[in-house]
Parts: C-alpha cells; sequence; structure tokens
C-alpha cells in the first residue's frame, strides 16, 4: 500500500480504479481459504442427509443448509418433474436460498411454483434449473445436487457458486 501514497491525483485517475484493484489484489487475499493458499484441490463436498424422501409432501419447502452451517437451502417437491431432480417424477429439487444479486433469502410460493426474492423481486423457476425468470439477478440460483441413499435424501453437491462466496467450500 505504500506505493499508492506516492501516486498523485492525475496518476491515480490515469490508472483507475481498475489498476488499483490489480495492485490491491496482488497482496493476500484475506479470505482465502487455507486449502486454496496451499495450492490444493478443492475438498470434497460433504454428504449431508436432509429427510426421507417419503416426508417430502408436493409443494413442500424443506429448509436446510449445505454445504455449511452459512449456508441456507430449500428442498421442493414440485407437482411435475423438474431438470436434475430426483424422486418420483423427478420433482424434488433443492437450491441455495440466497439470491444470486445481493444475498437476500429467496422463499419458495407454491401457487407461482417459484423461487422470489422479497428485496428486489428476482424470481427464479425450480423446474429449470433455478433459471432467473425475471428481476435484477443475473446468475441463476445455485442447485444442490441431490441422491436418494436408503430412502432418504442427501445432499452431494452444488452447481454453481453461491452468493458472497468466491468458492463454495471454505
Ligand atoms: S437481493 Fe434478490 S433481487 Fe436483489
Amino acid at each position: 500500500m505504500a506505493g499508492l501514497t506516492r501516486l498523485n491525483r492525475r496518476d491515480f485517475l490515469r490508472i483507475g480504479g481498475t489498476g488499483v484493484a490489480g495492485v490491491i489484489a496482488g497482496q493476500a487475499w484475506p479470505y482465502t481459504p487455507a486449502w486454496a493458499a496451499e495450492g490444493a484441490k478443492a475438498p470434497a463436498y460433504p454428504v449431508t442427509d436432509i429427510g426421507p424422501l417419503a416426508a417430502v409432501p408436493q409443494g413442500a419447502a424443506i429448509e436446510f443448509n449445505y454445504p455449511d452451517a452459512e449456508s441456507p437451502a430449500v428442498m421442493i417437491r414440485l407437482a411435475e418433474g423438474a431438470k436434475d431432480g430426483i424422486g418420483p417424477g423427478n420433482a424434488v429439487v433443492a437450491y441455495s436460498t440466497l439470491c444470486t444479486h445481493k444475498g437476500c433469502s429467496v422463499a419458495f410460493h407454491p401457487e407461482h411454483k417459484l423461487l422470489i426474492c422479497p428485496c428486489h423481486w428476482s424470481t427464479f423457476d425450480p423446474a429449470k434449473a433455478g433459471g432467473i425468470v425475471i428481476g435484477q439477478a443475473s446468475q441463476p440460483l445455485p442447485q444442490i445436487e441431490l441422491r436418494v441413499a436408503g430412502g432418504n435424501v442427501q445432499a452431494v453437491g452444488v452447481k454453481g457458486l453461491i452468493y458472497g462466496r468466491h468458492t463454495n467450500i471454505i
């Protein structure tokens, strides 16, 4: 940062915020997980039991956290099949509930069959891989990868980057 103090205003404006960001990026990023700093491969996602598949009624939204306690998610049983859904009719899916716009909590609205953010009304389709229907968000909701093992639904991975993170496993 000492180099920055030698820049006069004209130099600063010429280089621009991007150049300054590049200088800052050269410093150690304070949120780099230990495994990334050591150059290791990302750790595998945990396998987390969510609950019995039979206990998920149609239209239900069951909240859980994945891949860690700070990452809220919801499992939904839709009326029809969904992309990468599991269970009867491939109708069970799960998503991070952190809106990809600015991180507010989206909620499932069974009457619309959509996940809707109350902050700026970004709306996501759980039947279409969390794709954006309308709103400020520019990325789909991260989809939680599910499987059924012994009648239980398990979360086993995430497709897409959870809001506010630069890696899903921290
Ligand atoms: S935070 Fe969800 S639409 Fe803005």
